[in-house]
């Protein structure tokens, strides 16, 4: 017995990262999970690929009806597709604003209004969104990307108070820098990226950026029925950069 046996769980941006990694972890410890991306990951067994965009309603609506006819209900929501965007608020022109917004605030609400009637239905129904140490801590060049990711905590906490009442749990998890995909592409557009992943990896007192089955581990607690009397709660899983200083000299 496992702690996801019977459990069905909808994951989106599921094809790479965080994403990806929160899926493997589901299905080793015994979920069936519907894996919602724009590029989902390939078939096999209890993963269903649902190709779905958080910024389409109607992809998302689709996507909950595959879901429950494939595994007859879902329990947990995991909304943790989301962009990234560099820069000051001079950088950044008002389409850049809400091209971000749209996928990583919008597109949670979305998220959840398409699974809701699922999870009204489940007995350990659970959501765990992907927020972000930006959401509590100023970075440099994160206007955009901080501020929605800011927004992600505040829809957190306001949707773990809505949903209570429902038996819904509702977590996020505040990642630090983790070495994804994303991560990658932001090092490319640097002038050095080797000296850039050497500043980025500087600013964790831990001495070294997260992986993604780290997240993926502090996402699947939150999910699963041993975090039963957790909810509106954000777990900072950041190598220590929101919480201390290293000691100098
Ligand atoms: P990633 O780029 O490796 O994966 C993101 C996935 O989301 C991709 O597969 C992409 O296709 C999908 N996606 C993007 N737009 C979508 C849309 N409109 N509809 C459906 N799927 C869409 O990125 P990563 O790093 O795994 O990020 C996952 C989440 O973690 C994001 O919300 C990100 O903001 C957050 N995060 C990442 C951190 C990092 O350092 N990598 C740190 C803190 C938070």
């Amino acid at each position: 017995m496992t702690r996801f046996d019977g459990l069905v769980a909808a994951v989106t941006g599921a094809g790479s990262g965080i994403g990806l990694a929160t899926t493997e972890v589901l299905l080793r410890d015994g979920a069936r999970v519907a894996a919602l991306d724009l590029q989902p990951p390939a078939m096999r067994e209890n993963l269903l690929p649902l190709k779905a965009d958080v910024t389409d309603q109607a992809s998302l609506d689709d996507a909950a009806a595959a879901a429950v006819e494939a595994f007859g209900g879902v329990d947990i929501l995991i909304c943790n597709a989301g962009i990234g965007a560099v820069g000051t608020v001079v950088d950044n022109e008002p389409e850049e604003w809400h091209r971000v917004y749209d996928v990583n605030v919008v597109g949670i609400a979305r998220t959840v209004r398409a699974f809701l009637p699922s999870l009204q239905s489940s007995s350990r129904a659970a959501i765990v969104t992907t927020a972000s140490i930006v959401s509590h801590v100023g970075l440099p060049q994160r206007a955009v990307y901080g501020a929605s990711k800011g927004a992600v905590l505040a829809l957190t906490l306001s949707m773990a108070s809505d949903l209570v009442g429902d038996g819904i749990r509702v977590n996020c998890v505040t990642p630090g820098t983790v070495d994804t995909p994303w991560v990658g592409r932001l090092l490319d557009q640097a002038d050095d990226p080797a000296a850039a992943r050497r500043n980025l990896i500087a600013r964790q007192p831990i001495g070294r950026l997260g992986r993604p089955d780290e997240i993926a581990e502090a996402i699947a607690y939150l999910a699963s029925p041993q975090a039963g009397y957790v909810t509106g709660t954000n777990l900072a899983i950041d190598g220590g950069t929101s919480g201390f200083r290293v000691p100098t000299g």
